[in-house]
């Protein structure tokens, strides 16, 4: 019968996927501040990646593996040799505006890698025996996005809502999400699945929308909203996301999905609005304008999704962890971090970004 590892003993080499990228940096960091686990992310480094956001740790108890997850040889190798006793899967394709333009590499990295990483993980897993088959775990990174869409009256997502992915990115995380079940039921692999909502925080590539418009609004650049800017999601701090992963990875029961949700839901007028204010109180604008008036609504994004809620009751009631930073005041936090690191800002919106801005904003005509 498989337990919580509470009960039994905690992970002490995790090897992340996507350490890189938004959520897994703050991870990572996060268990090199609190934590003697060795850790080991094993990334691709594609545009989303900026292994300078952990370069300083190098040499202690992380190691940067460069590599593909959907590379078979290359983790039939990894595994056997770094003999984690977790993995954190936390690498794909994560913008939904790419997704619609080229699906391709979402199938490619979401669910083939996610299914060449199980098969890895289910060979790794059955070399194992004693506790460290026992205490062996795979955690799957999910997102709400696999729910679909609610009306502004329907109940939040639960664990046992029905899949309804309306993106290419959401279908791909939701088909890994499937071949995860998979992997448990079939081969009893134990596995833990996190469906978590929208998260913001530091290191966050500014293609999404809160670094997008922080980064425009200190540069004096159009604020795009899409369509009426009246789509609603569930915002949670990403170190609170970082906190649930963790408890989830020590006290949840192997085959089990937990929604992750910070009870915030703001629609997208609102999402801007509070990151003009802020921004009027920290570093007023040269002109004297509001930075809302930089606020420009243009042509909406096909197939977009009106509202995500999430209802993280099982993994309040049950696993006892639940967010501890309130929109407002994490907003601020992440303000004054992205101020503090316009170095970094800038440093990542070079290059290819440009060209992904040009392509994405230029064919949105205002509305
Ligand atoms: P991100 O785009 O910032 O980072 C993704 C990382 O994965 C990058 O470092 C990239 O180089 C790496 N990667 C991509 N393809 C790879 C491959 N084939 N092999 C190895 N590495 C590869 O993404 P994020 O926002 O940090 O999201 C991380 C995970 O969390 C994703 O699985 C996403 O679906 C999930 N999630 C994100 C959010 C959110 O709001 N950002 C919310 C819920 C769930
Ligand atoms: P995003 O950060 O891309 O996350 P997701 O699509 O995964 O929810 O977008 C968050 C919301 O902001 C979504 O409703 C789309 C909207 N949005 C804009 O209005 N303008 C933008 O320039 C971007 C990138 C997003």
């Amino acid at each position: 019968m498989l337990k919580p590892l509470s009960k039994i003993a905690g992970p002490q080499r995790i090897l992340v996927t996507g350490g890189c990228g938004f959520i897994g940096t703050n991870y990572i960091r996060r268990q090199l501040a609190q934590s003697f686990r060795e850790i080991f992310n094993l990334d691709k480094c594609t545009y989303a990646a900026n292994p300078q956001n952990l370069a300083e740790f190098e040499g202690s108890n992380y190691h940067f593996l460069r590599g593909d997850i959907c590379d078979r040889a290359r983790l039939a190798e990894l595994l056997p040799r770094h003999r984690p006793s977790a993995i954190i899967h936390f690498a794909a394709e994560s913008h939904v505006d790419r997704s619609i333009t080229g699906p391709e590499a979402f199938l490619d990295t979401n669910t083939v890698g996610t299914f060449r990483l199980l098969e890895a993980a289910r060979e790794y897993w059955s070399s194992l025996d004693g506790p460290d088959k026992d205490n062996f775990r795979f955690l799957h990174v999910s997102t709400d996005e696999v729910f679909g869409s609610l009306g502004p009256d329907d109940p939040a997502f639960e664990e046992n809502s029905p899949y309804q992915p309306n993106s290419p990115y959401a279908a791909s995380k939701a088909a890994s999400d499937h071949l995860v079940r998979a992997y448990h039921h079939t081969y009893g692999l134990p596995t833990l699945v996190t469906n978590c909502s929208n998260n913001y925080g530091p290191y966050q590539f500014p293609e999404k929308l809160i670094p997008l418009v922080i980064r425009r609004a200190l540069c004096g650049e159009s604020l795009p909203i899409y369509g009426d800017g009246l789509n609603v999601r569930d915002w949670l701090f990403v170190g609170d996301h970082c906190a649930a992963i963790d408890t989830v990875l020590q006290s949840g029961l192997p085959g089990e999905t937990y929604n992750i949700g910070g009870n915030a839901e703001r629609n997208n007028r609102q999402v801007v609005e509070t990151i003009c204010g802020l921004l009027d109180d920290l570093v007023p604008s040269a002109s004297g304008r509001p930075y809302r008036s930089q606020i420009t609504f243009v042509k909406d994004r096909p197939g977009h999704d009106r509202r995500y809620a999430v209802n993280a009751a099982k993994i309040q009631q049950q696993l006892g962890w639940r967010p501890t930073c309130n929109f407002e005041d994490g907003m601020r936090w992440t303000l004054n971090w992205y101020l503090a690191n316009s170095e970094w800002l800038n440093r990542i919106a070079s290059g290819d970004y440009q060209n992904w801005i040009a392509s994405n904003y230029e064919q949105r005509a205002a509305l």
